[in-house]
């Protein structure tokens, strides 16, 4: 692909007018929630890059984790949520997080979301590492249950506007206009809908795009989690921040023909144990919380069992559990594994880590603030340092409904209060041909071999050798397909598929360098040549942005 700017530009006329005031990039929990709060006072334009409901929300199972429970309270889960960070947690955040969590899920309660009841109170499960049952749900589909709510109430909200199959590519910004200004100004998006290249201006702009879990080959995660939103943040040169936290889940169906699928960690909270291939409960070796350990203790433990008995998975037994018990708390992975001739009241269910969550990314405030003047994030593809180097369980959904509204209703304000001046005239130079000679195959071959260098060296267990193989492995995939993982500021080309490579090779390239620049392990990085957590050194952050080095900071 040719990336050198080309001199026929797409936008060369001026704009009279912005398309919105508030655009909101990805469909997901976080971008309905923004939606729904930015249209209280704006107009609002919600693009994904699908369908309305496709996000890594409608496949969560576990739950929401809310301190509601009559032994809970809001500095226990704070307290929770600290320690499964280790360390790394921005206190200030989590307190957000968790203090407006109540009202947000109270307010989910209220518009109808039909989640588990026991008595007067919604039934709390356990997940690992929290101290109290404090996570409501729905059976094991409370995604679902959440994306419809807010789905429905989207559909419903005169002020909003939606575009599904309309892939975001790049962030329009006055970067090349700034220089003598103070910092850079997003003014929306640039997108693929119809095979056309399309600029979406936008008084305030928000990425809500999702994780990336398809950088790797297992994952709960679905298609549409590429990374890439993370990756145009990057190219308009936003901070990333702790980007060498992927946490991998500890079990996702390994089957046959089965697709990767969560099994949730609720199996696990209710009973569910964990044996290898010959029959042994394996967990209280590596943790004395067994089955409940943390998520990276439990994947590193299977990963290791898997290596001692050279067999592709453990198994995960619910066959003490009654089938009626089974049938209300688990349906939908008891429905999809018996779709693939599994029945889990008497079969013991194949199961392996998969990459799951990325704690890091587009580094943001409280407020949701970017260092991009009228850019905000939220959602998985936001650091506000809500989760430090590991995520507690089922806090991924508070955050999307907490950040969400904070980011619909910031961005909401800054957009009114501009002047109506007409947008910027910013030059967008025109697409190549439409795939620039890269076939569907060799994409996809470039995609695997992305893949496969991530789980092979930057997985469950790094070290710098294997990092430094697998920054050698990008630029060598690069080469053969031409495609390099330093990108120009606009991606020239309306090929989805080939957009998404690029993001790909560019968001593995920073995790990579993250990751290479952390010498110890903790949380969801673990370095085995640097097995030991260092609080004296590494009580830090690690910064990285498109135009500097890695920058380290202290808490
Ligand atoms: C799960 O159900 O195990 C996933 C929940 C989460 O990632 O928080």
């Amino acid at each position: 692909m040719n990336t050198e700017t080309d001199s026929s530009v797409l936008n060369s006329e001026a704009r009279s007018s912005w398309d919105t005031d508030v655009l909101i990039v990805g469909s997901g929990a976080a971008g309905l929630r923004a939606a729904l709060a930015a249209s209280e006072s704006a107009d609002v334009t919600l693009i994904t890059k699908t369908t309305l409901k496709e996000s890594n929300t409608l496949y969560a199972q576990g739950g929401i984790a809310v301190a509601m429970n009559v032994d809970d309270t809001i500095d226990l889960h704070v307290e929770d949520t600290c320690s499964a960070g280790c360390g790394l947690c921005d206190i200030g955040a989590v307190e957000t997080m968790v203090s407006e969590g109540i009202p947000r899920v109270t307010e989910l309660l209220d518009w109808g979301a039909n989640f588990d009841w026991e008595g007067t109170l919604p039934r709390f499960t356990q997940e690992a590492a929290h101290s109290r049952r404090r996570i409501v749900h729905k059976g094991d589909a409370t995604g679902r249950e959440t994306t419809d709510v807010l789905v429905q109430r989207v559909l419903n909200t005169e002020r909003i506007r939606v575009l599904s199959d309309a892939f975001a590519i790049d962030l329009l910004t006055d970067a090349e206009l700034a220089q003598e200004k103070d910092g850079t100004t997003c003014y929306g998006v640039t997108t693929i809908v119809a095979d056309e290249l399309v600029c979406l201006y936008a008084k305030a702009t928000i990425l809500a795009t999702g994780g990336l879990g398809r950088l790797y080959p297992c994952t709960s995660n679905p298609e549409v989690a590429t990374g890439d939103g993370f990756a145009a943040a990057w190219r308009a040169g936003c901070e990333m921040i702790d980007m060498e936290f992927v946490q991998f889940h500890p079990t996702t169906l390994y089957l046959d023909g089965a697709p990767s699928f969560l099994i949730s960690e609720a199996v696990r909270g209710e009973g569910g144990r964990l044996i290898n291939i010959r029959g042994e409960r394996f967990m209280e070796k590596y943790h004395e919380k067994g089955e409940l350990a943390p998520r990276d203790v439990v994947s590193r433990a299977i990963q290791n069992e898997m290596y001692l008995t050279g067999f592709p998975c453990v198994y995960l037994d619910v066959t003490h559990k009654s089938a009626d018990f089974i049938q209300e708390r688990f349906p939908t992975i008891s429905d999809t594994t018996k779709h693939y001739g599994l029945d889990i009241n008497i079969d013991l269910i194949p199961v392996r880590p998969g990459a799951h969550f990325m704690m890091g990314g587009i580094r943001t405030n409280t407020d949701t603030e970017t260092n991009l003047k009228g850019l905000y994030a939220c959602g998985e593809v936001a650091c506000t340092g809500v989760h430090g180097a590991n995520r507690l369980a089922s806090n991924s959904l508070l955050e999307c409904l907490v950040f969400g509204v904070r980011a619909g209703n910031n961005a909401a304000s800054y957009a009114t209060s501009q002047t109506s001046e007409p947008p910027p005239k910013i030059l967008i130079p025109s697409p190549q041909e439409k795939t620039s000679g890269l076939d569907e195959n060799l994409i996809s071959a470039t995609k695997d071999a992305i893949r496969e260098t991530l789980w092979e060296n930057v997985g469950i267990e790094r070290d710098g050798e294997g990092l430094e193989q697998t920054l050698n492995d990008l630029e060598e995939i690069g080469a053969v397909t031409g495609l390099s993982h330093s990108l120009p500021t606009y991606l020239q080309t309306t090929d989805v598929a080939l957009c998404e490579t690029l993001n790909m090779l560019n968001v593995a390239w920073i995790i990579t360098q993250a990751a290479l620049a952390r010498t110890e392990s903790r949380g969801g990085h673990y370095r085995a040549d640097f097995p030991d957590q260092d609080d004296v050194d590494w009580l830090r952050r690690i910064i990285m942005s498109r135009d500097n080095d890695p920058e380290i900071v202290e808490l």
